[in-house]
């Protein structure tokens, strides 16, 4: 059974609020916040009010996905906002052990992100560091793209290397995610299962991720 974040760029920014409870009422484990600055990726999502928002209502911790340059700029101010995971992206960050470091000692949980082209074998030395690794299954920017294929066969690699370096890390998966890949990807090794588009723009929202929940 994986954790179920469902990711807030696919909610109704016209009533948050609604979605937020939404989220709260259901089975899911974590809200998913992607937070996106024009540079790193060709999207600009939403910044610090909208997050201090979502977490006036929000009743289950914050898994924040920066998708900025230079995060660590922001690393205490995510905290502040009472993320409980904060994860940067591994082609963002020139002293990634550096940032690793702070975003622990602000009390949340480090997380790295890689996209679809950077190998597993960069984290080789950093691993026993981070509690998540999210790997993307999409080129991050957007939510609603489809899978990449070539991600099954990634998570086995990371399960391995987590395995070798006997670390503690939590796979997480983003892009793309529905009931078509979801089990497959639960039996490659992943931990938490992001998924936008296809939680919120169904009918029952919280029925896609109770059968989510089940797999
Ligand atoms: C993409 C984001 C994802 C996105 C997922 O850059 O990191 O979290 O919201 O959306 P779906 O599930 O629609 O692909
Ligand atoms: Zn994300």
């Amino acid at each position: 059974m994986a954790l179920i974040a469902p990711s807030i760029l696919a909610a109704d920014f016209g009533n948050l609020e609604k979605d937020c409870k939404m989220v709260n009422s259901s089975l899911a484990d974590w809200f998913h916040i992607d937070i996106m600055d024009g540079v790193f990726v060709p999207n600009i999502s939403f910044g610090m009010p909208v997050l201090k928002a979502i977490q006036g209502i929000a009743e289950k911790p914050l898994d924040v996905h920066l998708m900025i340059v230079d995060p660590d700029r922001y690393v205490d101010t995510f905290a502040d906002l009472g993320s409980a995971v904060l994860t940067v992206h591994y082609e963002a960050c020139t002293h990634l052990h550096r940032t690793v470091q702070k975003i622990k000692s602000c009390g949340m949980k480090a997380g790295v992100a890689l996209n679809p082209h950077t190998p597993i074998a960069v984290l080789e030395d950093i691993i026993p560091n981070l509690d998540l690794v999210c790997l993307m299954s999409v080129n991050p920017g957007f939510g609603g793209q489809s899978f990449i294929e070539g991600t099954f066969n990634k998570v086995k690699s990371l399960k391995t290397l987590i395995e070798r370096k006997e670390a503690a890390v939590q796979i997480e998966i983003d892009g793309g995610v529905t009931d078509k890949n979801a089990e497959t990807l639960i039996a490659s090794g992943a931990d938490v299962l992001v998924a936008g588009s296809h939680v919120f723009k169904a009918e029952d929202p919280e029925d896609v991720i109770r059968t989510l929940k089940q797999l």
